[in-house]
């Protein structure tokens, strides 16, 4: 009976053994320009090690308000050291940019570039993204200049990045689209 209980909990959605859903973290790092819009996608881990690198996912600028509606960045994809790649929540729009790499082979903080809300005019929240490495250089993502960068999140006080979960807002059909919008990551040992 006892073997029972992971099994039917497995069936209910709540198992833990997708690995890459849940693990262990040591700190969330999280910065306070994230825009309003959208819904947390779930947590996603590296299965082991840390992340190393990144990729965005940007729509071009698609040309001035009432010709075009942008969204600036989609998606953010962490490339772990044992190689996966692991993405939360992506919005439809934009294509994938290379991968940005720390040869310390660690990523410790980050900051968001963020749009201010702009009043009856195309919003696009989340232009861009930073990530400081371990080694104290910054690498600044290939998105859009939107907006302001942010003060840093905190570094990871111990080992590096190992997960991230984002906040992207679903389409919004003739109404103004923003995509990502806000992102945490997860510090692990
Ligand atoms: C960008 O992605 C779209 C689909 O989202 C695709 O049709 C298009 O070919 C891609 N463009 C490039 C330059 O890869
Ligand atoms: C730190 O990492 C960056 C990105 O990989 C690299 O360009 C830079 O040379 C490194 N700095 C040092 C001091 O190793
Ligand atoms: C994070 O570490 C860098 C140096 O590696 C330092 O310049 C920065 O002030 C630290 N950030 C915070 C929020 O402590």
């Amino acid at each position: 009976m006892q073997l029972l209980i992971p099994a039917v909990l497995c069936l209910l959605g709540s198992c833990c053994l997708r690995g890459t859903e849940g693990r262990q973290y040591e700190s969330v790092l999280t910065v306070p320009n994230g825009g309003p819009w959208g819904s947390w996608g779930h947590k996603q881990f590296c299965p082991s090690g840390y992340a190393k690198g990144f990729e965005l996912k940007v729509q071009p600028f698609q040309g001035f308000w009432l010709f075009g509606d942008d969204t600036a960045l989609n998606g953010v994809r962490l490339l772990c050291t044992d190689g996966t790649v692991i993405e939360s929540s992506v919005g439809g729009w934009g294509n994938w940019t290379k991968a940005q790499l720390c040869s310390s082979n660690k990523l410790v903080s980050f900051s968001l570039r963020v749009e201010r809300w702009q009043y009856l005019r195309d919003n696009t929240a989340v232009n861009n993204v930073r990530f400081a490495c371990s080694n104290g250089t910054s690498l600044e993502g290939w998105g859009l200049s939107g907006g302001h960068f942010g003060p840093w999140s905190s570094n990871c006080t111990s080992g590096a990045i190992c997960g991230l979960q984002t906040k992207v807002e679903e389409p919004q059909g003739k109404w103004d689209d923003t995509a990502l919008n806000d992102m945490r990551a997860f510090c692990c040992e």
